[in-house]
């Protein structure tokens, strides 16, 4: 009989970018509480593996395995989808939640700032989603889910980080176009988008622009 609610994700295997810390870190450590495997990276691995040992003495059903990885990187990214995939199968679910607003605003900012938004906002999210797309699909995965952490910003400007809004393209351009691969050719994989409504730990730690 087919388990259900969060009991049929138990074992199952989820990606987390942007793990060490803010939102990432809550949803690595509320997915191991459901049991599930959850690979959690950043380049911060420390914080991700202080967290994999709280979730063990907490008792939590689930694993957090820590792995470093530099989301600007696409080499960084293709190896832990390869370690993925040679040590546990593959990505079940994937959440891209890495992200970065850097105050690099359009009229004023300086290119390196924008490079390194779209490295991670834009170029790595877009690699993962087709990595854990590509994943699901050989091994006919049929309720994977992506889920993209999408940010207000993409709806309103923010004078100090206009920018960002076109770094933060996920819900306006991506969104539609692995809605319309994914669920209109029936795929049978999901990618909704989420916006967070204001974070409980602020803005990843900064006053808000
Ligand atoms: N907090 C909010 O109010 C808010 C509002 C709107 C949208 N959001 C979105 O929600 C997501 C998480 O926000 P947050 O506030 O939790 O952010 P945060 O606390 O600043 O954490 C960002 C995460 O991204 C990771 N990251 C950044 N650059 C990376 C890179 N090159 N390679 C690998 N990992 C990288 C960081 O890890 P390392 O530095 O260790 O690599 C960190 O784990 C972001 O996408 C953000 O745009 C948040």
């Amino acid at each position: 009989m087919a388990r259900a609610g969060m009991e049929r994700w138990r074992d199952r295997l989820a990606l987390v970018t942007g793990a060490s810390g803010g939102i990432g870190a809550a949803v690595a450590r509320a997915l191991v509480q459901q049991g599930l495997k959850v690979v959690g990276c950043a380049r911060t691995v420390s914080n991700i593996e202080e967290l994999a040992a709280e979730c063990k003495s907490a008792g939590y059903p689930g694993t957090l395995i820590p792995y470093r990885c530099d989301l600007s990187n696409e080499e960084d990214i293709l190896s832990m989808f390869s370690a993925v995939r040679s040590q546990h199968s593959g990505v079940d679910i994937c959440i891209n939640n890495a992200g970065l607003a850097r105050p690099d605003p359009l009229l004023s900012g300086s290119t390196s700032g924008w490079k390194d938004m779209f490295n991670v906002n834009v170029l790595a999210l877009s690699i993962c989603t087709r990595e854990a797309y590509q994943s699901m699909k050989e091994r006919k995965v049929d309720d994977g889910h992506i889920i993209n952490i999408n940010s207000v910003s993409n709806l309103r400007m923010w004078p100090r980080l206009s920018s960002m809004s076109s770094a933060l393209p996920r819900t306006s351009s991506i969104f539609p176009l692995t809605w319309e691969r994914g669920c209109g050719q029936k795929e049978g994989f999901r990618q909704p988008s989420c916006t967070p409504t204001p974070a409980p730990q602020g803005w990843g730690g900064r006053e808000k622009p």
